[in-house]
């Protein structure tokens, strides 16, 4: 008999909402977490009173009854709709592409208006969208592709918007209404406190080690539970024996003003080519905070090397092929569940990764009614 039933390997939502349906079953858990906070991505660091995204803006969206009521049995959420605005080269244009915007560009006011206009714009493409430039322009038009895509695409991905491939934009919503809510999903909002009000429930009955990286030591770890949940990284688990892969990452670069409004909303997307970053955060808005202060941070696509936060999965086929050598690696590994968007390679929104860890719950434990067992 181990001294553990669970090593939780990092403490993100996946490793969280594992970590609160064991304890639930009265299993005993460990985490281990090599940074010095829980939370993984979703923590926030305190400044000046106001709850700072430390891992980029993390706004909380779903279609989802399951998920909206488990989060809601955790934390309050705010009524936060994300409406982003655009900057470019100090024109203002709301986000996503919908009326609002397309009345900024050319004074018009109805729908049929804006459609005439882009189906002229569109016909410089012939066939299918070969590229994102094309997909781009086939949605949008010439001019908002010049002025509110193009710039910002290239600077994300480090590639000119010719060279991506056109399945990148399809995600781009675009309305033929005045509504500037990005997401389309049912529900939306910021927990009130902070994501930290999360974490610390999730993991409530958890033995925590801090700054410990499971790798360093992984037989002795091993050896203190019947299971483990791993949720680092799938290459670095097996050694990169095939290599390694590959990532996008971002550089924040946070400031405190001695201003109580700098931008007047939460995200502000810079959309022209020269300027560095391609988005500025002002994080008390996102609980419409009243504090003396403001903190912004400056958000800069980076290349991924050793070292820096693996952000984003490179979604090409071979990454794709070699996530595949070590995921049929991970399904012969016994007593190891591999979970969460670092062990999968994999772009996971919030929801979607509570989703996927409910259905691990579920397997793990049979007959577990999560609905119930979260009250
Ligand atoms: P997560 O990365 O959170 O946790 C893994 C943990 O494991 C980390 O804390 C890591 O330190 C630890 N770890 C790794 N290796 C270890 C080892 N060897 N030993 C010990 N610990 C180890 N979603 C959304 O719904 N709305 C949004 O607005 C955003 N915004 C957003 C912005 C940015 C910039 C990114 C990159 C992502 C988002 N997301 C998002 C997605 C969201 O961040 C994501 O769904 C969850 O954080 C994923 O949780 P995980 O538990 O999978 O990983």
């Amino acid at each position: 008999m181990k001294q553990y039933d669970y090593l939780l390997v990092g403490s993100g939502l996946f490793a969280g909402v594992f970590a609160y349906f064991a304890g639930k079953q009265g299993k005993k858990c460990l985490v281990l977490e090599k940074r010095d906070h829980l939370g993984g991505n979703i923590y926030c660091e305190e400044t000046e009173g106001i709850h700072v995204h430390k891992y980029g803006a993390h706004i909380f969206h779903t279609s989802s009854w399951e998920v909206w009521d488990f989060v809601n049995s955790l934390a309050e959420f705010n009524r936060y709709t994300n409406s982003p605005v655009a900057n470019y080269k100090g024109e203002m244009y709301n986000m996503p592409f919908n009326m609002n915007t397309f009345s900024r560009m050319w004074g018009i006011s109805t729908p049929e208006e804006a459609k005439k206009i882009i189906q002229e714009q569109r016909k410089v493409i012939k066939g299918e969208p070969k590229n994102l430039e094309e997909q781009a322009i086939s949605l949008v038009g010439t001019h908002i592709y010049q002025k509110l895509v193009k710039g910002y695409t290239e600077k994300q991905w480090g590639r000119e918007c010719k060279d991506l491939p056109a399945f990148i934009i399809k995600r781009l919503p675009v309305r033929y209404t005045y509504d500037n809510n990005y997401f389309n999903d049912l529900y939306q909002g910021i927990p009130m406190g902070g994501y930290n009000v999360i974490v610390d429930k999730l993991f409530a009955g958890c033995e925590v080690r801090l700054g410990t990286d499971y790798l360093e030591n992984k037989e002795e770890y091993d050896a203190l539970a019947e299971k483990v949940v791993y949720t680092g990284t799938i290459d670095s688990y097996f050694g990169y024996r095939f290599g390694r892969l590959q990532y996008r990452s971002l550089r924040f670069e946070t400031e405190v003003l001695d201003t109580d409004n700098f931008q007047g909303n939460a995200v502000i997307n810079y959309t022209d080519r020269e300027t560095p970053y391609t988005r500025i955060i002002e994080h008390k808005h996102f609980e419409f905070g009243t504090q003396e202060k403001t903190v912004i941070t400056k958000e800069y696509p980076a290349e991924w090397t050793e070292g820096m936060e693996p952000y984003y999965p490179v979604n090409d086929e071979k990454n794709q092929e070699l996530y595949k050598r070590y995921e049929a690696l991970a399904a012969e590994e016994k007593n190891v569940i591999f979970g969460g968007r670092l062990a999968e390679y994999k772009y996971y929104d919030m929801d979607k990764v509570i989703e996927s860890a409910f259905a691990c719950v579920k397997k793990e434990f049979h007959g577990i009614n999560i609905a119930a067992d979260h009250r």
